[in-house]
């Protein structure tokens, strides 16, 4: 396992790489793997390719100090998952934030098209500006001809894909599959921070969801908002929002008319815990 905590032993190892005739394909993380990480290194490990994993937990993507603080940093124990788990031998694990943003970084501040305004956008200000940039930064510095990321994360998806269109760069971007705990829980590194019960309580969040998403021909788009929020009614969780979307305009709908791919989003809070996951209702 070669572990970059620089650029340039970044740089070099993977020159030497790409001059053997390999694809870079690339798995960015903020650290704290789980099943989901590992299943995203899994799809990136491709004839030909090499894999690059980056650890790295980005200041800039936080718009609350104290989660910042709180955000797990088990790098020993991510390595040994990665080593354990999947092909990838080359993970870039900055050991500073200089590292990432160094001289050569230049912020972005593109149009999103109003992708970044909604939803987590909403409720996070500043969140995907960071993203953005980082994303964008890692990607200048790991050069990569694909990259995946989880489709837990929706809304940055796209976003992503719209930055990646924008700014012409020849990457492909992969969405992959949302992994779920045995009760359907989303696979996210904030679950480690659950109580025993609020993990049990947090299936509700995919129950709902799927529910949501079985109910659409039956019942009006606004029905089905509210028998989502009234099955939290009981229930120790609280929602902070659930947009019901065009899949690519992220834009909330009204009615199930108004698009061909309609995306339910929600964000919920378990205890102090912030969950999000969506559904697919129809493409
Ligand atoms: O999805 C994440 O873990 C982060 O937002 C990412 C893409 C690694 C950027 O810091």
């Amino acid at each position: 396992m070669y572990v970059c905590t620089s650029r340039p032993s970044l740089d070099k190892m993977l020159d030497e790489k790409r001059k053997q005739g390999h694809k870079i394909h690339f798995v960015p993380t903020m650290g704290a793997l789980h099943d989901g990480h590992i299943s995203l290194l899994k799809q990136a490990s491709q004839k030909n390719a090499v894999v690059v994993c980056s650890i790295f937990v980005n200041p800039t993507q936080f718009n609350d100090k104290a989660d910042l603080d709180k955000y797990p940093r088990t790098l020993e124990a991510d390595l040994a998952l990665i080593e354990a788990g999947s092909d990838c031998r080359i993970v870039f694990a900055p050991d500073s934030p200089n590292e990432v943003y160094d001289q050569t970084y230049q912020e972005q501040t593109l149009g999103l098209e109003g992708l970044d305004k909604v939803m987590e956008g909403a409720f996070r200000p500043g969140h995907f500006k960071g993203v953005v940039n980082v994303v964008n930064q890692l990607f200048a510095i790991v050069k990569p001809d694909v990259t995946f990321f989880g489709e837990k994360d929706f809304q940055q998806l796209a976003i992503i894909r719209l930055m990646t269109k924008k700014l012409n760069l020849d990457i492909d971007i992969v969405g992959c599959p949302i992994i779920r705990e045995p009760n359907g829980l989303a696979r996210s590194s904030r679950n480690e921070r659950l109580s025993v019960k609020m993990r049990a309580e947090a299936a509700l969040i995919h129950q709902s969801l799927q529910e949501l998403k079985s109910n659409y021909l039956k019942y009006s788009l606004e029905t089905c908002k509210t028998h989502f929020m009234r099955s939290f009614e009981n229930s120790p969780l609280e929602v902070e929002y659930l947009s019901i979307v065009d899949g690519h305009t992220l834009q909330e709908i009204s009615e199930w008319h108004e698009t061909a791919y309609a995306q339910a989003c929600t964000a919920v809070f378990a205890g102090e815990i912030r969950l999000i996951d969506n559904v697919q209702i129809f493409a």
